[in-house]
C-alpha cells in the first residue's frame, strides 16, 4: 500500500509543475522560477541526496539505498533541462547521472523560504488557548460515531492535534476500554503501571494519583525516558464529591511565560532539571527541561510534575534564580483562565497530549470515583491522521 500511495502521490506531483523555468543553473544549485514568480534555490547536494527512481530508492518502501557519505566530495551539478511533461533532468558530474525531477515535488519542497529566525511561527504550528478559547469550541465527540465513521474518528483525532486535548463521551463502561480507544489510532504503551491503570482512591496508593486527594496540573512521567506522548483517561464510575478534572494548555503558559518574564522562560527553557519516580521495585529518573523550544526560542512541549521533580543539582548561582522562575511557571499554571475544568461522567474519555497539556483533579471525598488509564503516543495518531488526509485528497473512501 506504500508502494502505491508514494507512486500516486508522485504522479500527481508531476503535472503541478507546469510553467517553471529554469532562472540558474551553477556547478553548486540550481534555481527555478515559477509562473507565479516566486524563485527557489537548492543546493546540489541537497537535489542529489533527494534523488528519485529505484535506483535511489527502494521500490517497494521509497527507502534511500545510499548515504550521503557514499556520495562524491567534489559533487558538481552540471545540467539541468525541462521535460515535456513539466518535470526536470538533472545531470551531476563526476558520477555521470542523470537523474528525474518532479517539478511540483521541488516546489513542495522548497527551503530557500526565509523560515529560520521568522517572527511567524511554521505552518501548522499550534496555537494555544486559554479554558474560554477552548471551551466555546471543544466538542464532546460520540464514540459510535467514531467508531463506525471515518470522518467522525479524523474530526476527534484532529482534536487532539490541534488542541493537545480531546473528548469522547458514550464509550461502554466496562474495564479495558480505554486500551480499546487507543487501538482506533495507534499502540498501548505499557509502563511499569501495567497496560492500562485503575485511578481510584487506593488503600496503599504507589502514586499519589491513587488516592482522593486533588492534584494540581501536571504532565505524567516526566521521570520516563522517552516521555508518553499521549495520555487517556475513561471514567467507569463518578458519584463522588468533587473530583473535577482540569486541562491547561501548557504551550499557552509558556508563552505567557515568556512574554511576561523573558529571563524566566530563558531559565526553564536552558536548564534541564532531574525527575525521578522510586519505589522498592522501580527507580525511573530523567532529566528534562520544563519548557523545550524549537530553533527561534518558541515552547514547543512542556514537563511540569511537583509529585516528581527532584532535588536540583544546577549550579549553585543558577539554583535561586532558577526557583524565582519555575514558581512564576507555577503560578501562570494555576491561573483560572488557563484551566478547562470539567466533570467526567461513566462513559466519557479524554486524552491528553502529555507534552502540550497538563491535566488535574479537585480532590474528591464520599463516594465512588474511578478512571482507567493508559499511554499511548502521538506518532502513530499523527500518522494515521497524515495517510487518512491522503486518502481523502485521493477521493479513496477508505
Ligand atoms: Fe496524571
Amino acid at each position: 500500500m506504500t508502494t502505491l500511495t508514494t507512486r500516486t502521490e508522485r504522479t500527481a506531483a508531476r503535472s503541478g509543475g507546469a510553467g517553471v523555468e529554469i532562472a540558474a543553473c551553477s556547478g553548486d544549485a540550481l534555481t527555478l522560477r515559477w509562473p507565479d514568480g516566486a524563485r527557489h534555490r537548492y543546493d546540489a547536494i541537497w537535489l542529489r541526496d533527494q534523488a528519485q527512481g529505484e535506483a535511489f530508492r527502494h521500490a517497494d518502501n521509497d527507502q534511500r539505498l545510499f548515504d550521503v557519505a557514499d556520495l562524491p566530495a567534489d559533487l558538481t551539478l552540471t545540467d539541468a533541462r525541462i521535460e515535456a511533461d513539466g518535470g526536470l533532468t538533472l545531470r551531476f558530474e563526476p558520477e555521470g547521472i542523470e537523474v528525474p525531477f518532479d517539478a511540483a515535488w521541488l516546489r513542495a519542497h522548497a527551503y530557500d523560504v526565509g523560515r529560520e529566525g521568522a517572527a511567524e511561527p511554521p505552518a501548522g504550528s499550534p496555537v494555544g488557548w486559554s479554558a474560554a478559547a477552548l471551551g466555546a469550541r471543544v466538542a464532546w465527540r460520540d464514540y459510535a460515531a467514531v467508531t463506525r465513521d471515518p470522518e467522525a474518528l479524523f474530526a476527534w483525532l484532529d482534536d487532539i492535534r490541534r488542541d493537545g486535548v480531546a473528548f469522547l463521551s458514550g464509550v461502554p463502561q466496562e474495564p479495558g476500554m480505554v486500551c480499546r480507544i487507543v487501538s482506533l489510532f495507534g499502540y498501548v504503551r505499557e509502563t511499569n503501571y501495567g497496560r492500562l491503570f485503575d485511578v481510584r482512591a487506593e488503600e496503599k496508593p504507589a502514586n499519589m494519583a491513587f488516592t482522593g486527594a486533588g492534584l494540581g496540573v501536571h504532565t505524567d512521567n516526566p521521570y520516563r525516558d522517552p516521555v508518553p506522548t499521549l495520555q487517556l483517561l475513561h471514567c467507569l464510575q463518578s458519584d463522588a464529591d468533587g473530583g473535577d478534572s482540569l486541562a491547561v494548555d501548557g504551550l499557552e503558559a509558556a508563552r505567557r511565560l515568556r512574554e511576561a518574564a523573558p529571563e524566566d522562560y530563558a531559565l526553564l527553557a536552558r536548564w534541564r532539571v532531574p525527575f525521578r519516580y522510586r519505589t522498592a521495585t522501580t527507580d525511573l529518573q530523567a532529566r528534562r527541561r520544563l519548557i523545550e523550544t524549537d530553533e527561534a526560542g518558541r515552547p514547543i512541549a512542556v514537563a511540569y510534575n511537583n509529585r516528581s521533580i527532584a532535588p536540583l543539582d544546577l549550579p549553585a548561582e543558577v539554583t535561586p534564580a532558577y526557583y524565582r522562575a519555575y514558581r512564576r511557571f507555577s503560578e501562570i499554571l494555576r491561573d483560572p483562565d488557563l484551566a478547562l475544568r470539567f466533570k467526567l461522567a461513566p462513559g466519557d474519555l479524554f486524552v491528553v497530549n502529555n507534552r502540550r497539556v497538563l491535566h488535574g483533579r479537585g480532590g474528591f471525598g464520599a463516594g465512588k470515583r474511578w478512571l482507567q488509564g493508559c499511554y499511548a503516543d502521538e506518532d502513530s495518531l499523527l500518522s494515521q491522521l497524515r495517510v487518512m488526509e491522503r486518502q481523502r485528497l485521493s477521493g479513496d473512501p477508505r
